[in-house]
């Protein structure tokens, strides 16, 4: 094992600290590469740079995250309870949570790709409002029961009395207890207006994942992110899952509203402007696209369609080569079907298209 030490002294003792070096773990036989550095476990590493690997309570309890390592050399860097039997040892199995590379490593996993679907008693952290309409809903999972998940994807949501919806997670699958939500509130919708009754620790279970509004990790192109009011909250987790992979040359967030003010993270956006240089962002109204709609009664079904067409002709105008970029619409139903017919009348390449209903 290479390790350079460097010796702390204090007056009592002697501690030496272990300087580990980054590395690239690649993993068979997917071939997905990501980059580990410092004492992040391999498991953390691999959730922060998107890529879906099979694990249970992420702090040695299960063994789900357990894998074979093939090449290169690795750190135990947290006790683990879980016991690996004897073979599995002297075939190279360790635990990918407790677990760091120490440069270049190569790790057989068990196909990845299929996340089952999970049931989880959450409990409420944080009821935050946004608007006056839009509230944040922040939960957590116990300790040794994580949420694994795409950024994208939804979970149904079931409160104590069985009312229940599915929602979009607003939030990193590299945060896999604290899962956060953009819940709209409508007057006549019962799981919403129960949302905003909720109390610290009150209870929810999620169960999902489901969808496959995901990022196309293959893909190479810029990408267009069109949000449409709460349709932010799984374009956000896609954005920042993208800036995590590096690998677009542009993304583009376009987000739609339908009144002044409503852009609830704007702030959180306008980070992202600072850190990322291949990042633009434009905040709009359904009103600077078509200024004809009244939007005092909310925007029905054709009013969504004008504001959605007329954003893609905007996009069409402004930039060379759309057919040439991925795009991600959420939004009303309406917004999706009116942007994928306005660009399969260009000749867009349909399988470069992803849209998410919500509500
Ligand atoms: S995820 Fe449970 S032991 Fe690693």
């Amino acid at each position: 094992m290479r390790i350079s030490d460097q010796l702390c002294y204090n007056s009592t003792a002697i501690a030496y600290i272990v300087v580990l070096m980054p590395g690239i773990v690649r993993l068979e036989p997917s071939d997905q590469e990501f980059r580990v550095d410092g004492n992040d476990s391999i498991l953390d590493a691999a959730l922060q740079a998107g890529v879906p690997l099979n694990y249970g309570c992420s702090n040695g309890n299960c063994g789900l995250c357990r894998a074979r390592l093939v090449s290169g050399e690795v750190r135990k860097i947290s006790h683990h309870d879980f016991v690996l039997g004897e073979a599995e040892k002297s075939m190279g199995h360790v635990l990918l949570c407790s677990y760091t590379a120490d440069g270049d490593v190569v790790i057989e996993v068990a196909d990845s790709a299929v996340i089952p679907e999970q049931t989880i008693n959450a409990r409420v952290k944080k009821l935050t409002p946004l608007t006056s309409d839009v509230v944040l809903l922040h939960l957590q999972t116990p300790r040794t029961q994580r949420l694994r998940f795409l950024a994208g994807q939804s979970v149904r949501l079931e409160l104590d009395n069985q009312v229940s919806a599915t929602h979009p997670v607003a939030s990193c699958p590299c945060d896999d207890r604290n899962i956060q939500f953009h819940i709209r509130v409508i007057a006549d919708d019962a799981f919403s207006r129960q949302v905003t009754t909720l109390k610290p620790t009150g209870a929810v279970q999620i169960t999902g994942p489901f969808g496959e509004f995901t990022l196309n990790d293959d893909s190479r192109r810029s990408i267009f992110f069109l949000a449409f009011n709460t349709g932010f909250a799984p374009i956000k987790s896609l954005i920042e899952h993208a800036m995590q992979l590096e690998q677009s040359e542009h993304l583009q967030l376009y987000w739609i509203v339908e009144s002044e003010g409503a852009h609830y993270m704007h702030n959180l956006v306008r980070s992202w402007l600072d850190v990322f240089d291949s990042f633009s962002y434009t905040p709009l109204t359904a009103a600077d696209l078509c200024p004809q709609v009244n939007v005092a009664a909310g925007l029905q079904d054709d009013a969504w369609q004008d504001v959605s067409r007329a954003l893609l002709r905007q996009i069409s105008t402004k930039h060379e080569n759309v057919n040439d970029c991925d795009f991600y619409v959420a939004g009303p139903d309406a917004v999706a079907g009116a942007a994928r017919d306005f660009l399969a009348s260009n000749n867009f390449p349909t399988e470069q298209f992803k849209s998410l209903s919500i509500t």
